[in-house]
């Protein structure tokens, strides 16, 4: 097998390089006169359209598009190559309003994307259209709303948290060793949203660094790295035919994909059974209610997989982030620390639902991070009729159509001339009292790093519950710093992530005299002072 995967490869790659070769020959030869630089696109040339061009970029496709969006007048470029379908790259507002809400009907996810996904997700929630979206955006809203998540939700992070991380957490601080944050958050995450979607996880050590990750967190890795590599190939026929040979990474996908259906059927069905046996209505977490609910096997399979899928590597990559962005700025990171040793002693308490609420500054830092390091870097939809965006770019049936929540973040007409710099400030309404005012209001769609419109991130609420604790907590007891210099590669799969992980040094913090006597002096007053706010 292995040789028939080689052999495949390498004859798939000499063919694709004779072909560009040619191409290129003959554009040089016949076209070169036609290329066309408009400004609103890269070079394009009749026949292979801007085909060079992506294969030379196709390893930074992110940094190029927002290179090249911010150099277009619009912030909207257009992109033929020959291979793919004709797409129309956006980060203007406008336009991203107009396909995420005011023409929702005309930008589904389409089947060239529901195609990539669709061996892994099925049917889930994040994978289909129409109808079938529509019901299952119903059901899961709703349980979304009950208190009763709510509190199932805090219950299990503060078993999580502060049985397992922390524990960890010192474990390594005690043995002095480095510690990939990267790695121990995903860990955490995913045992997180299989306790809350499937009322299970794999405990046994899965979150000690030393222990292998579970063979279903990297059964999730290998299929939706594959499943984003499908989205982003330049030929997606290459992947089609590995596929209907069955070689490479497309078998790879095939028993991965595999391994998770098979475990999350089989808690499925324990649970059926356990519920049918103790004529017992489940426990609180969302499988539960789903059978309840009497849905088939196959849909609740599919919409766990949706679940965990969305809630996982989304919450520990922005994490990531936060820590190495608040290494690089020292001063709010004390801010930081004051703002949550404060509310704790405000509400007497440790961190509860209510107190998580008033971690302002928290919020506010979490916000700015995920502008310049969105965990869904991307996302496209297909355009079912021909159709005019808000900027005058035209778009025909068929069309992909692509926001840029990363390059949106960096647009100097979206956040003014210092928009490559962390500054949490810019979403304090009061910055002067440091923290304690309002989150400022943003617009959506200026910021769609949860979507926007009808199909916004259902779990939004749920995400910054988890990421304030599990943040909070963190800062509280440790000093986590990297241990290498330099800024870490963001990698845009279908969640982003570190390349390489995030390995640091984990130290014990010292709340100094000073900051003692500075909580008493702010428990008591209305607008405490965080000089070094953004
Ligand atoms: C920082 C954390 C998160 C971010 C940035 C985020 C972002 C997003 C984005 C951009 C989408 C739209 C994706 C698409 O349609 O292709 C989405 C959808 C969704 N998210 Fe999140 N998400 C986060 C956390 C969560 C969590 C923790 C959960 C669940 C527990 C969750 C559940 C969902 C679901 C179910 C959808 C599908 C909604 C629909 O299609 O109607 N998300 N999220």
């Amino acid at each position: 097998m292995i040789f028939t995967f080689i052999a495949w490869q390498t004859l798939s790659t000499a063919f694709f390089f004779t072909v560009l070769y040619f191409l290129h020959v003959l554009n040089a030869k016949f076209f070169q006169q036609a290329v066309t630089f408009s400004g609103h696109g890269p070079p394009s040339y009749p026949v292979i359209g801007c085909l060079i061009s992506f294969y030379k970029n196709r390893r930074r496709l992110l940094d190029w598009y927002t290179q090249l969006l911010s150099q277009s007048p619009t912030n909207t470029i257009v992109v033929r190559r020959l291979g793919a379908k004709r797409t129309v790259v956006t980060a203007n507002l406008k336009n991203v309003q107009y396909m995420l809400k005011t023409n929702f009907k005309n930008y589904p996810k389409g089947k060239p994307f529901t195609e990539v996904l669709g061996d892994f997700l099925g049917h889930g929630i994040f994978n289909v259209d129409g109808e079938l979206w529509r019901t299952q955006r119903k059901l899961v809203s709703h349980e979304f709303s009950t208190n009763s998540l709510r509190e199932y939700v805090m219950n299990t992070l503060r078993e999580e948290v502060e049985n397992r991380l922390l524990p960890v957490m010192q474990s390594v601080l005690t043995e002095n060793k480095a510690v990939d944050l990267q790695d121990l958050l995903k860990r955490l995450t995913f045992d997180m949203i299989c306790k809350v979607s499937l009322g299970t996880a794999e405990q046994h050590r899965s979150l000690d660094p030393t222990f292998p990750i579970c063979p279903l967190a990297e059964a999730f890795d290998v299929s939706s790295e594959i499943c984003a590599r499908r989205g982003a190939a330049t030929l997606s026929l290459s992947w089609k035919i590995k596929r209907l040979i069955r070689v490479g990474s497309e078998r790879r996908l095939k028993e991965a994909v595999q391994e998770v259906h098979v475990f999350v059927s089989r808690v499925i069905r324990d649970k059926i059974r356990d519920m049918n046996e103790r004529a017992a209505s489940g426990n609180d977490d969302l499988l539960s209610r789903l059978i309840l609910a009497g849905h088939d096997e196959r849909t609740i399979r599919d919409l766990m997989i949706s679940f965990i899928m969305a809630g996982r590597d989304t919450t520990s990559a922005a994490m990531t982030w936060l820590f190495w962005l608040l290494s690089q700025h020292p001063n709010i990171k004390q801010d930081l620390v004051r703002e949550v040793e404060l509310v704790v002693k405000k509400r007497r308490s440790n961190l509860d639902y209510e107190s998580l609420k008033e971690l302002k500054l928290l919020n506010a830092c979490l916000l700015e991070s995920m502008r310049l390091y969105p965990p869904v870097a991307w996302d496209s939809k297909h355009a079912v009729e021909d159709d005019v965006l808000p900027d005058g770019t035209i778009v025909k049936s068929g069309d992909r159509v692509t926001y840029i929540p990363y390059g949106m973040g960096r647009m100097e007409q979206l956040w003014g001339k210092d928009w490559f710099e962390f500054r949490p400030n810019r979403w304090l309404l009061e910055p002067e009292k440091g923290g304690t005012g309002e989150i400022r209001k943003m617009c959506p769609y200026k910021y769609p790093v949860f979507q926007a419109g009808p199909r916004d991130c259902i779990g939004k609420e749920m995400a910054f519950i988890q990421m304030k604790y599990v943040v909070a907590s963190i800062l509280r007891r440790f000093d986590v710093e990297p241990v290498n210099q330099g800024c870490p590669v963001f990698v845009p799969f279908l969640t982003a992530h570190m390349a390489g992980g995030l390995p640091v040094r984990i130290r014990k913090r010292n709340i100094s005299k000073h900051d003692g006597n500075e909580f008493a002096r702010l428990i008591g007053a209305n607008a405490p002072d965080f000089r070094s706010l953004g």
